[in-house]
């Protein structure tokens, strides 16, 4: 509980900070409509999701669209691929968007046990920080964790203008 509620909440908003960098428009707007946060927790986590795969074990021989997959095969399943497949999404980060759910927290019977705490730390932070956070961009020295099971930024310096 503590290590899959700790890093992946931590990790998931420094992804939704490297995300916002890149459309500056959608955090103004973040910071005009706080009401956006639940929504923009949703968009960072179909495009930019801390946990980019989740793995299981095939337990019986099946097929799927034409690819044999055979028990005891070990599968990872790609959270960021299934989110910007240009065949479900329409491309582009839009936190007004109407979008099908993403796989950030997993999927079927071990879907994230927390992600209503998450989704709710989440939602509230990020408006907040778009208010007080006014022209954020990225200064030198960011460090990643790699880009692999559960990634994000151990450091991400950024500047900006204090807002209210
Ligand atoms: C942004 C934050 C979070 C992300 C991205 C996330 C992601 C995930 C994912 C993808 C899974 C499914 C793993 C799988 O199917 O193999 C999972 C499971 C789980 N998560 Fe989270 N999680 C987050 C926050 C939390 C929090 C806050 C808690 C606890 C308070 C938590 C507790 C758990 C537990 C206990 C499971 C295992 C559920 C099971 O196996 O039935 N997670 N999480």
């Amino acid at each position: 509980m503590i290590f899959g509620g700790f890093d992946t909440t931590r990790n998931q908003l420094g992804l939704a900070m490297q995300t916002f960098l890149s459309h500056p428009d959608q955090w103004r707007l973040l910071a005009q409509r706080p009401e956006l946060g639940a929504k923009a927790v949703e968009e960072v986590m179909r495009v930019n999701p801390t946990t980019r795969w989740v793995t299981r074990e095939v337990i019986e021989d099946f097929e799927y669209e034409g690819v044999l997959l055979k028990a005891g095969t070990t599968v990872h399943l790609y959270a960021e691929s299934a989110g910007t497949d240009p065949r479900v999404f329409t491309p582009g980060f839009d936190i007004t968007a109407e979008r099908k759910p993403h796989f950030g927290f997993g999927g079927g019977v071990h879907y994230c046990l927390g992600h209503f705490v998450a989704r709710a730390d989440m939602s509230e932070a990020l408006p907040l920080l778009a208010r007080r956070m006014r022209n954020p961009h990225e200064l030198p020295g960011a460090t990643w964790l790699p880009d692999s099971g559960n990634t994000g930024p151990n450091t991400l310096p950024i500047g900006f203008t204090p807002g209210a």
